[in-house]
């Protein structure tokens, strides 16, 4: 009996730390969504409270319990046999809404039941006094009334919903410029799919302008229907900007990362002359080693910007300017003077010794 128990115990402790970690990842997940998703009203409407209420009936359902029971259970509390129960219903429509709010209302009063729970909340505030003072006129005393306040439908959500929509628009203009200015650069394979990418986002974007001028006219729901629509084709093109950053490196820095931790010869001393630049290879990075002014400055060989080769460029006096599309670096510490490169170029620390240029990472 007392092994019984056990596997009893050991069974619903299991259930119950498996279905907490799906709770969890389920709360984790609505946490991380894009502001523009927490603020739409079919998503605010308690997803976590209904996963929770979910969790729990099935917890209830393995234990073999009541769910009421189960609770009672593991927390404690009343133990009276009798649960009280409630009608549910007056849920808003669209046409009639007193008359059906009334006749449901009959309904539940024919069969017996002493308690009634009618959506609020949801409606201008005089139409919700209405509703409720028409409830309590039918229930007449012989009910008690509840009222669910966290009816769909809300004016501040869909305000709120509708200006993170106008907000969500404005940044999108924004990316536009940056991601057109990056994608004029690219070539072959990262122009392609930078195409692919720029057409789905545009076709999201112009969902979300039409879900926000609908909300503007007050239709909320295909307003709903546009947006899902376009956080469709958004995640789509989410794909493709992953591979342009993640595989194609556009809009990352393309400098080597791979420079030495320590001092590390790289070149004979009198193999750069004054004025000069050139290309080495240290372990495995390559450097520009440029001699000015009687010193030696070193900085990352690829341009930081699309990995243009920066020994291939113009020499300046203190700077260094990219072949492909121009930018200009310092020479004493990388940093950029003139895009489009936004990061700046790795620099590295110099000294010669025995006829030798050393060079490492900077600290
Ligand atoms: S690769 Fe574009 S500026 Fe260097």
């Amino acid at each position: 009996m007392q092994l019984a128990d056990a596997a009893y115990q050991e069974r619903d402790r299991l259930v119950i730390n498996h279905l907490g970690l799906v709770k969890k990842v389920a709360v984790g997940l609505v946490r991380r969504l894009p502001a523009q998703v927490e603020m739409n009203e079919l998503i605010g409407e308690g997803v976590v409270g209904l996963l929770d209420a979910a969790i729990w009936d099935l917890v209830a359902k393995v234990a073999g319990r009541p769910l009421w029971a189960e609770l009672r259970h593991r927390f404690g509390g009343a133990t009276s046999e009798r649960v009280p129960i409630y009608a549910t219903c007056g849920f808003y429509n669209a046409r009639d809404d007193l008359d059906t709010l009334r006749a449901e209302l009959r309904q539940v009063l024919d069969l017996g039941y002493d308690c009634v729970k009618i959506k609020a909340g949801g409606l201008p505030i005089a139409d919700d006094c209405r509703r409720i003072e028409d409830a309590l006129s039918v229930l007449a005393g012989r009910a008690a009334l509840a009222l669910d306040c966290t009816a769909n439908g809300d004016e501040g959500r869909r305000r709120a919903a509708t200006f993170a929509m106008g907000v969500g628009l404005a940044g999108a203009l924004g990316a536009a410029v940056t991601g057109l200015t990056d994608w004029s650069e690219t070539q072959g394979e990262s122009r392609r799919t930078g195409l692919v990418h720029g057409l789905l986002n545009i076709t999201a974007t112009t969902l979300f302008a039409t879900s926000w001028a609908m909300r503007q006219r007050d239709s909320h729901d295909t307003g709903r229907a546009a947006a899902w629509a376009g956080y469709a084709i958004a995640i789509g093109a989410a794909w493709f900007g992953g591979n342009l950053v993640y595989d194609q490196r556009i809009g990352v820095t393309n400098a080597d990362a791979h420079l030495p931790e320590e001092f590390t010869p790289v070149l004979r001393s009198d193999a750069l002359a004054e004025n000069t630049m050139t290309r080495a290879r240290v372990g495995k990075a390559d450097v520009l080693l440029v001699r000015q002014n009687g010193r030696v400055c070193a900085l990352a060989h690829d341009c930081a910007h699309l990995g243009g080769p920066l020994s291939e460029g113009t020499l300046k006096d203190g700077s260094v300017i990219c072949p492909w599309h121009g930018s200009e670096f310092a020479l004493e510490d990388g940093r950029v003077l003139t895009g489009p490169s936004t990061h700046n170029q790795p620099c590295l620390e110099v000294r010669e010794r025995d006829g030798q240029i050393e060079v490492k990472a900077a600290d």
